[in-house]
């Protein structure tokens, strides 16, 4: 793509008159821009801005072909379903380019079990009771060598269990998933009371490393919350009420900047003594989603849960949010802390991108523009994130805000909250979306990488629009810098392309236009001559995919699903199409759906592996995305991390005096 430079005047002879009629079409331009574009932004001591409603974009697709569109994806959960039930019925999933069962998830038939209320939804009645006699007969049982792995058992079986049971009443389901509770609480009996990475069924024993990571230590609760309120059992409710405790206390207590660190010590039930990381990506990223969960499926009790929601969002969008220097594309990426620096990989992962998802749902959800409605006090969540002190008592870094993170705090809690999310959802959910329209086969890397170097492609001030000087300082015929992993800036500096600070003075200048890295952005698809894995100067991405593989996952469409219900804006209905053809196009095999290990190559290479989430999450959030109708209303159902919806609930009297709920 090539980088627009401007005309330059003295290719013409100026005259009086060019000059003349140029500053006309200035003034009028002028005018048009300022009527058609929300009022200057006054500054905090007025009323925050009112931006005009945004108008969300109607496509021209008619019902019935959105109809046809939801059908087209029944039908593929048929056709990846029937692979499963002719080569794999009851084994845990079918590998789709030689048809050989394979168990890999505790071998109790993972596909099946998650799968069960996509086929509830679907109105797969058959399917659903040709599984139930095997779901029945399931102990769950596993010989003396093998360990089921805590964190997926729960997202998938006990989740899927759950759910279905919540859409169809089915009593066995119930209590094949209270079995399943109890059998895997084992995993709990560590010093701390964090489950353990792995748990033998029968005998008890636990098996993995005393360092634990966040997501597998802390994406539990709503199952067991939700296998409480079914079952009536406080054995249940205390294991998710346990993780709580610990989580809270390790937040106030050790203060992370607000926001969960990604290692823990088993053994103390706090954050682990080395080096920290903080991320929304892999090992991380459910944690922080069953924080706005489980005070949404508690009824909006749960306010401990909504702080830390509220402080983890806030940590991510002063230290974890940045704009490439290019296109201005939004996106979230992990760093390594110290007491007094963050720095960013710039890795920006498939995974992290359920955030947008998770962004426009605590947005449409909860009066983030009246916090006083909340109950909660902004100066509060402010100091519950700590100071750093670069040295604690302890003689150990103390990892709270430092003195630049409290400033831009206190900034954010100026905003519109409920706006500022907004931005972060559809920006965010435009760079996931571009992940998979930039290539060639229409589906989307598993990670990138981006050019960290805003400084030196964008000048000063950029809120959009075109660079004007292509050069990148110091790069020239010198592959890597500024793409490097942990190549980051510290926080503070200026002009990094932290996208809060660029917010910031877009908002001082009057904040006109769509705020940065917000709106619609071209794609940029490579011709066979460009090396998409190789930077070089005005590299016009402003990435490099790192991990070439679409492994499935849902992420992408389960944010473009709920921006689609949450904002109305068929723009995003229109895309879930466009990877839905993508799928159907590069991974579906004669029996089943393939994973792909080169989304940048024409055609791609398929792999031997049919995740059992593609069926639970990826068709399940596509066949929503295309239904009119609301099956799962978002205001009434909550889906946990593997989208298996459970019903928000309320805790009865008896429930509260039976589990001690204050
Ligand atoms: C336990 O499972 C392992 C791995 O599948 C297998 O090799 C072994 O034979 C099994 N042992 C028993 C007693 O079934
Ligand atoms: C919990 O672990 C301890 C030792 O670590 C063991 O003695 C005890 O039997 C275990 N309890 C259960 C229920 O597995
Ligand atoms: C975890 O915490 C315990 C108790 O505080 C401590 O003895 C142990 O060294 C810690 N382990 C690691 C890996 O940091
Ligand atoms: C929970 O309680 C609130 C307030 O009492 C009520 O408005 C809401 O409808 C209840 N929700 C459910 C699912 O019962």
């Amino acid at each position: 793509m090539a980088v627009l430079s401007l005309p330059l005047l003295n290719h013409k002879r100026l005259s009086l008159r060019h000059l003349a009629l140029t500053g006309l079409a200035f003034t009028l331009f002028y005018i048009i821009y300022n009527s058609f574009l929300p009022p200057f932004y006054p500054g905090f001591h007025q009323p925050p801005p009112h931006r005009r409603p945004p108008v969300s974009w109607k496509s021209n697709t008619r019902p019935e072909e959105w109809a046809r569109r939801a059908q087209a994806v029944k039908g593929a959960f048929i056709h990846a379903y029937r692979g499963y039930e002719k080569f794999a019925f009851g084994r845990d999933e079918v590998m789709p380019l030689t048809n050989v069962p394979i168990d890999n998830f505790n071998g109790w038939g993972v596909t099946m079990v998650d799968s069960l209320d996509t086929m509830l939804l679907m109105g797969l009645t058959e399917e659903f009771e040709r599984a139930l006699p095997l779901v029945e007969q399931t102990t769950f049982h596993l010989n003396d060598t093998l360990h089921a792995p805590f964190f997926e058992t729960v997202i998938r079986y006990l989740g899927g269990l759950l759910s279905a049971h919540a859409l169809s009443s089915e009593p066995i389901l119930l209590a094949r998933a209270d079995d399943l509770g109890r059998l895997l609480s084992p995993a709990f009996n560590t010093s701390s009371g964090f489950p353990a990475y792995a748990v033998n069924t029968v005998s008890g024993q636990t098996r993995g490393p005393l360092t634990a990571i966040l997501a597998e230590i802390a994406s539990c609760q709503l199952e067991y919350l939700y296998l409480a309120k079914a079952t009536g059992k406080k054995e249940h409710f205390d294991k998710a009420n346990h993780i709580n405790h610990l989580l809270e206390s390790a937040a106030l207590g050790t203060q992370y900047g607000g926001m969960l660190p990604v290692r823990w010590n088993l053994t103390s039930g706090t954050p682990w003594d080395g080096s920290a990381q903080l991320s929304v990506g892999a090992a991380a990223d459910s944690a922080h989603e069953y924080l706005l969960k489980q005070y949404l499926l508690s009824g909006k009790t749960d306010k401990a849960s909504l702080e830390m929601y509220l402080r983890t969002t806030t940590r991510i969008i002063t230290s974890l949010l940045y704009l490439s220097p290019t296109r201005h594309l939004l996106y979230v990426t992990d760093a390594s802390v110290s007491p007094t620096t963050t720095s960013p990989s710039h890795v920006f992962e498939h995974l992290s991108c359920f955030l947008p998802g998770l962004f426009t749902l605590g947005a449409s959800l909860l009066p983030l523009d009246n916090l006083e409605e909340l109950g909660v006090n902004w100066d509060d969540i402010i100091d519950g994130a700590g100071a750093g002190s670069g040295r604690g008592a302890s003689g150990k870094g103390e990892y709270g805000l430092t003195r630049e993170e409290r400033a831009r705090w206190r900034k954010v809690g100026r905003y519109n909250l409920k706006e500022l999310h907004m931005w972060v959802a559809e920006g965010l959910g435009e760079s996931c979306y571009l992940m998979y329209a930039d290539q060639k086969s229409g589906l989307g890397p598993d990670e990138v990488v981006f050019n960290s170097n805003y400084k030196t492609s964008t000048g000063s001030t950029h809120t959009g629009g075109n660079r004007v000087d292509g050069s990148r300082q110091g790069s020239k015929g010198r592959p890597g810098i500024g793409w490097g992993v942990g190549d980051g800036d510290g926080i503070g500096e200026v002009d990094d392309g932290k996208w809060f600070d660029v917010v910031e003075r877009w908002r001082r200048s009057g904040g006109r236009g769509p705020p940065p890295g917000v709106g619609v952005k071209k794609r940029v698809v490579y011709d066979d001559t460009e090396k998409s894995m190789g930077p070089y100067p005005g590299h016009a991405r402003d990435y490099l995919i790192r991990k070439t593989e679409y492994l499935l996952r849902p992420e992408t469409i389960e944010s473009i699903y709920l921006l689609w219900r949450t904002t109305g804006d068929d723009r995003w209905r229109e895309r879930g199409w466009l990877i839905f053809e993508a799928i159907e196009r590069e991974s579906k095999t004669p029996t089943a759906y393939a994973t792909i290990k080169t989304v940048h190559t024409d055609p791609p290479r398929q792999d031997n592996s049919m995740p059992s989430y593609f069926l639970a999450e990826t068709l399940k959030y596509l066949y929503l995305l295309f239904m009119d109708q609301d099956l799962i209303p978002l205001d009434k159902w909550v889906f946990n991390t593997e989208a298996h919806p459970f019903p928000v609930f309320n805790w009865t009297l008896t429930e509260k005096n039976l589990f001690g709920i204050p």
